[in-house]
């Protein structure tokens, strides 16, 4: 079955149509909703402040790369089902449920900032006409619900008259969030008022996915532990990994092996530069705050973060380990930009800080990645095909793990080098095989 296959199947199948509003329409996660939603049956405004997103969605073209998203879009749009506004007041008149799915990005010292998400609830005291209800899906740390509660109240709104906060995490995966949405593992509501999470429920019930009804911080720290422990996953690999690379062991093999083990599985083991991207990092930095902030030292989440941080200076030492300790002068290809393959989103991705730091150390660097523009604001000189990033290079180094790098023609990539030596920070390239073509090739956890 292909995909739109998949979803056609769920078109208009909700027992009734909603007014709703999805506030942070225009982000990755607002646009996903708001389009899912109205492909469910029901009317949606987008809200946003992204004046240039927001057009761009109206045309149907999708501000960034989301497997299925602009065909779903067009769709909707053509069937009446969705719009986007930059004027919230417009769009509270009619909703019943507003979803807040504004970013929540790290403050410097860690924790979240809840700026935008207080803008909305000021938004929302200022313009709400009747009861609705606030389902936020953004990231928040505990308490955030009680933020928005006063912010609302120097409104005059009460909870439970005029509106019930809801927390609806969302925990789609980027690449994959069209299928996420409409094939969640689960649903998560938590809030006070039984009719504000039936109401809620309602709109999620077409998706025959478990729906978890609890309380608002029970929620919030679900959505908090699951990135932690995705995280931790990530760092333990990567734990083991470097200790296999001291006693001779593959870490293909253990992972394969450890994976089998139904109490483990095998996702979230693959070994490499660490976790980055939007979420995992800025989570686990937020619930260490959030920890600390209750009297609590999170001594192991901190230690995932730190094992994180080692990663990256472990694959520089490979950089060095071959090149020697000046990297001045030195040629250096990188493969790949984006915190993981299947995005476009460079954001607080791990590669092009690799970059960065690989320039301010002197080297020339040329980066390629299928799915990053030469306009985007990376260090280095953007290449426009692997084999031009690899033209001339002491190294090759690959960061990000895209299906795209496994079907190089690697062999003409070693011509074009100056020097055969390849840094595989992701385990994308199978050890023998590129020592049979030539490369004096490091692995993460590979002999
Ligand atoms: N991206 C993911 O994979 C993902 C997955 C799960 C959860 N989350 C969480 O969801 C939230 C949103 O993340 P995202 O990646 O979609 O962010 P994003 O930056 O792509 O989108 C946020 C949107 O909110 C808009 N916005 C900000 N302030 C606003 C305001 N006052 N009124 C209207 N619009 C406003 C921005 O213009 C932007 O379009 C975050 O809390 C994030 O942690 C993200």
């Amino acid at each position: 079955m292909s995909d739109e296959e998949r979803y056609a199947k769920f078109e208009v199948t909700a027992p009734r149509a909603l007014p709703i509003a999805v506030v942070g329409g225009a982000g990755y996660v607002g646009s996903i909703t708001a389009v899912g939603l109205a492909h469910l049956g029901h009317h949606v405004v987008g809200v946003d402040v992204n004046r240039e997103r927001l057009a761009q969605l109206t045309e149907g073209i999708a501000p960034f790369h989301e497997p299925g998203l602009a065909a779903l879009l067009g769709a909707n749009l053509a069937a009446g089902r969705i719009r986007f506004t930059d004027a919230l007041p417009e769009a509270l008149a009619e909703a019943k449920v507003v979803f807040v799915a504004v970013n929540t990005p790290r403050r410097d010292n860690g924790e979240a900032d809840l700026s935008h998400i207080i803008d909305v609830a000021t938004g929302l005291g200022r313009h709400l006409q009747r009861y609705t209800v606030v389902a936020v899906k953004s990231t928040v740390p505990v308490g955030a619900h009680l933020t928005m509660r006063r912010v609302l109240e120097q409104f005059g709104r009460r909870e439970g008259a005029d509106y019930d906060l809801v927390a609806n995490p969302e925990f789609l995966r980027e690449g994959f969030a069209v299928h996420d949405f409409f094939y969640p593992d689960r649903v998560i509501i938590g809030g006070q008022s039984a009719d504000a999470k039936a109401l809620v429920r309602e709109l999620f019930e077409p998706l025959a996915a478990p729906i978890i009804e609890t309380t608002i911080e029970n929620a919030q720290m679900t959505k908090y532990a699951a990135n932690a422990f995705l995280a931790m996953r990530v760092s333990f690999i990567n734990e083991i990994a470097n200790i296999c690379e001291g006693v001779g062991a593959d870490i293909k093999d253990v992972v394969h092996g450890l994976g089998y083990d139904r109490r483990i599985g095998h996702d979230y083991l693959r070994p490499g530069i660490g976790f980055s991207g939007p979420c995992l990092p800025k989570d686990l930095e937020g619930l260490i705050r959030l920890a600390e902030d209750s009297g609590y030292e999170p001594f192991f989440l901190k230690s995932i973060l730190e094992k994180n941080e080692h990663q990256r200076r472990h694959i520089l030492g490979k950089v060095y380990g071959l090149l020697g300790t000046s990297l001045y002068g030195r040629r250096i290809g990188v493969l790949g930009l984006t915190f993981k393959q299947g995005t476009d989103d460079i954001r607080n991705s791990t590669a092009p800080e690799i970059v960065d730091y690989l320039v301010r150390r002197g080297a020339e660097v040329r980066t390629y990645d299928p799915m990053v523009g030469p306009d985007t604001a990376v260090a280095g000189r953007p290449a426009k095909s692997p084999y031009e990033a690899a033209a001339g290079a002491d190294l090759l180094l690959l960061l990000t793990s895209w299906d795209e790098f496994r079907a190089l023609d690697l062999e003409r990539i070693r011509r074009e080098m100056r020097l055969p030596n390849l840094v595989d920070g992701v385990n994308a390239l199978d050890p023998a095989a590129m020592r049979r073509l030539g490369f004096t090739y490091v692995g993460v956890g590979r002999p």
